[in-house]
């Protein structure tokens, strides 16, 4: 038995979020854990809100709650939606937790201790009227290089220039407009992650086996001049995780907090000592048992710098022995409908939405089975119609329904006996094994399309079968051998569901009750696996497992989220 330590990136608290950020982090992770859980390894599966920064700030003046509370009901909201959506985490944590504020505080004290901090002075921008320094995106002013005056103090959108916020044309607050600004002098905490260079480009350079898309983002930035450059890792604002040398004060650091991107990775540890206080250890600490796990962490290909080089500096800085990933699994964008999904400007499905029209399978199945893997894939409204009734109505739902009725009406409710198998069915069980071996592969190794295309021809294998045998026909010459071709078939039922349930957990439940049974045991031996359920045992029709999305629908819902949310 295995033991797989999982991470997923941890979204942020500020907003609900859209099927993009999910198919990218969250429900491949989901799928992988489920798919280790089902094989019998040990599954460890984390995540957590992000709860800090200055939009977290925002969002909950916005509200018009104090942040504290602000975040406690999203985290709530997150999380249900999240169970809703079969996300099987074994603890969905926060990163503003006690936990993660002591732990925080205790990486940023051994790198001290390693000299591995830096205190920097530094200029920055207060606004007199909001009362507080403004990060360089919440400054706004026309470009002096091109004149457009909505252009952030970090860069121009316009034509792109990075900027710094002193270069702005009257530069104002973007959160109150006020032109009320001035320079201050504050001193920050700098990581000098530039000292590891070696060490972290011997770890990527160690990583032969993962994605492209992984290693070329951190070589990018390892290998680009200025892409390890030491690292501001504090900032003026109120809410975070105060700045503090382990349990001691830090003399001048007084009223700052570590910045948002330091502490949130810290939260996948935090989180599972948030899950159980005396049983973290054994999967995070490699001197307490945590060599023998294997961790894998899932996200978007905007947190893959932060990935492969910012946190694994922390850990490897620290000098202490954490458990340090072994693969990373990142993931293009989805776009929707032409355009990008947006959380700011409302655009696209959002998690909470989806389920109001469809349960959560249809969207599983269809984001995983076009996960955004090897480029940028896209959700129009015509093809997840097509995809969801094909594969799931027309394929896996007809093929339950079209046995199991069959079965009851010719036989009775119960599995029935005679015949055997014979020739066709040693070539279903070759086929199906060789199809099944070739899933598991795809499985380990997350190629998440692949999987779901040999699922999809598991499913396929049993309805050429039924079709070919057909045992309606044979039923009228043979009862015996069409007792033992649907003996076969309402086997294969349990065993979809068995690998179907990574996928559509929901619906392979539902296979499971129908078919009467709690074996859930993997198709390791595939004949033996279609002998699993004998003659006489008790089924019931389940069901239908997926209505068809009709053209109307299809018509409604694309209208309805054509424009913007609010
Ligand atoms: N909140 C970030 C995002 O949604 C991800 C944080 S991942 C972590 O992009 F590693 F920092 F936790
Ligand atoms: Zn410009």
């Amino acid at each position: 038995m295995a033991r797989i330590l999982i991470t997923s990136a941890i979204p942020y608290i500020n907003g609900i979020k859209h099927l993009g950020n999910l198919v990218g982090s969250q429900l491949p992770a989901d799928l992988f854990a489920r798919f280790h859980r089902a094989r019998g390894n040990e599954v460890m599966f984390l995540c957590a809100t992000d709860e800090h920064g200055t939009p977290a700030e925002l969002a909950a003046a916005k509200a018009g709650k104090p942040v504290n509370e602000y975040c406690a009901e999203m985290h709530a909201i997150q999380a249900d939606i999240a169970n809703r959506f079969g996300l099987s985490f074994d603890h969905f944590g926060r990163s503003s937790s006690p936990e993660n504020h002591k732990l925080t505080q205790h990486f940023a004290g051994v790198l001290a201790d390693q000299g591995l901090i830096a205190e920097v002075e530094e200029e920055q921008v207060y606004s007199n009227a909001d009362g507080r320094y403004l990060p360089d995106r919440y400054i706004e002013g026309t470009c002096p290089n091109c004149g457009y005056d909505k252009a952030r103090g970090d860069q121009c959108e316009n034509c792109t220039k990075q900027l710094d916020p002193t270069d702005l044309i009257e530069p104002r607050s973007a959160i109150s407009g006020s032109t009320d600004l001035e320079v201050r002098k504050t001193k920050h905490l700098y990581l000098r992650q530039s000292n590891m260079r070696g060490q972290l480009s011997e770890w990527i350079e160690s990583k032969g086996d993962w994605p492209v898309l992984t290693t070329s983002i951190a070589k990018k930035w390892l290998n680009d001049g200025d892409g390890l450059q030491d690292r501001g890792i504090t900032r003026d604002l109120d809410w975070g995780v105060p700045v503090k040398r382990g349990a001691e004060e830090w003399p001048g650091m007084e009223g700052k907090v570590f910045y948002v991107w330091f502490d949130a990775p810290i939260e996948y540890i935090a989180c599972a000592q948030e899950r159980d206080p005396n049983d973290w250890e054994r999967w995070w600490r490699t001197d307490k048992g945590a060599d023998d796990v294997t961790y894998f962490q899932f996200m978007g290909k905007d947190n893959v710098p932060f990935h492969t080089l910012s946190f694994p500096a922390t850990i490897l800085g620290s000098g202490e022995p954490w458990k340090l990933v072994d693969y990373i699994k990142s993931f293009n964008y989805l776009n929707y409908d032409g355009g990008q999904f947006s959380t700011s400007q409302g655009r696209g499905v959002f998690m909470d939405q989806a389920l109001e029209i469809l349960p959560a399978d249809y969207w599983r199945w269809w984001l995983l089975s076009n996960a955004p893997e090897t480029s940028d894939s896209e959700f129009t409204w015509p093809r997840f119609q097509e995809g969801v009734n094909k594969d799931l109505a027309d394929v896996l739902g007809n093929f339950v329904s079209r046995v199991t009725k069959f079965c009851r009406s010719k036989f009775s409710e119960a599995v029935p006996a005679g015949g055997s198998y014979g020739a066709r069915e040693e070539q279903l069980i070759t086929d199906l094994t060789a199809r099944v071996r070739a899933y598991e592969t795809a499985q380990e190794k997350m190629e998440v399309r692949r999987a779901a295309a040999e699922l999809r021809a598991c499913w396929v294998l049993g309805n050429e079968y039924l079709q070919e045998v057909a045992p309606w026909s044979t039923f009228k010459e043979d009862p015996d051998q069409a007792a033992a071709q649907i003996r076969l078939a309402l086997n294969l039922i349990r065993v979809y569901a068995v690998l179907s349930a990574p996928f559509i957990p929901t619906a392979a439940g539902h296979m499971l009750s129908g078919m009467n049974t709690l074996d859930m045991s993997w198709p390791d031996d595939v004949a033996q696996a279609l002998n699993a359920l004998p003659a006489g045992h008790e089924f019931t029709v389940p069901e239908v497992l997926f209505a068809k999305i009709t053209d109307d629908q299809r018509e409604e819902w694309a209208a309805r989220f054509s424009g913007t949310r609010d």
